[in-house]
């Protein structure tokens, strides 16, 4: 009999919430940061409707600094156990910015995986059909089906959480890289499409969020999924090097 996933979740800052994780605690890494470059789009007013979003209730959220990936991706480095994958959703612009950060902190760079949206977006020079997913290897580790390409077809998503992705491309990248029983972890969760397709195939998920309603929104779709919520994780605790030793203690 197989177990029942299950899910714990946090609303932090995400490197605050990654340093809270044991060393080498989690199988798979797959985020999609709020990337500066979603900024400059803003500034010359492609995405500027999104910043009080009409296809939701959700504010636009603020960016994640590029200056900020040294201790992100390190961190990410750290809480992966050895011959692991991380994935990382973003744009051409980030992704020139972001491998040599995350090369530095010792991944290797395999390729970036396309996430074909299947219809043009916005934008004015060619406008917007793709984002990709790059794909970072700790160690070496083999995927799971040697057959599947890089380019991954999915519909955007209409009137989610803004730039919800898909479920159907973190399936794959999920099915990928862990096995059943695995722990994926996510510090950038959204509306948790990671954690959904984490569950839906026996992985436990450990997912993070700065926004509340990101959280309560990832935690409906977890449980409608089936999946159990695991030992919870004050928030005031994060980044607090005291944390375990009170959270051992069953301190409150
Ligand atoms: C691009 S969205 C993720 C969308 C998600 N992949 C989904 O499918 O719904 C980025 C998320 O990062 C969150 N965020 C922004 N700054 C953060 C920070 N410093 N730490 C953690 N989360 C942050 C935002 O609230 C937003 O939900």
């Amino acid at each position: 009999m197989t177990a029942t996933p299950e899910f714990t979740l946090a609303c932090s800052d995400a490197v605050a919430w990654l340093r809270s994780l044991d060393t080498s605690s989690v199988d798979l890494a797959i985020t999609d940061p709020p990337y500066e470059s979603l900024e400059k789009h803003r500034a010359i007013g492609t995405t500027t409707r999104l910043k009080h979003s009409k296809a939701s209730s959700n504010d636009w959220f603020d960016i994640f600094p590029n200056a900020r990936f040294a201790e992100l991706f390190g961190e990410i480095w750290r809480v992966l156990k050895r011959n692991s994958h991380f994935y990382l959703f973003c744009d051409a612009e980030t992704m020139f910015v972001a491998k040599p950060i995350a090369e530095a902190v010792g991944f290797k760079f395999w390729k970036p995986l396309v996430w074909d949206k299947k219809r043009i977006g916005m934008g004015y020079h060619y406008r917007a059909r793709y984002e990709f997913v790059l794909f970072f290897e700790k160690g070496k580790r083999k995927l799971h089906d040697l057959g599947v390409p890089d380019v991954l077809e999915a519909p955007r998503i209409h009137g989610g959480y803004p730039t919800e992705k898909p479920v159907e491309v973190s399936e794959v990248l999920v099915q990928q890289s862990s096995q059943r029983g695995d722990t994926v972890a996510d510090p950038f969760m959204g509306a948790g499409s990671v954690g959904v397709a984490s569950v839906r195939h026996g992985r436990h998920f450990l997912g993070n969020d700065l926004c509340a309603e990101a959280v309560t929104t990832a935690k409906g779709r977890l449980v409608a999924e089936g999946a159990r919520e695991g030992l919870p994780q004050p928030r005031e605790r994060y980044g607090d090097p005291r944390a375990k030793q009170l959270l051992l203690a069953g301190a409150e």
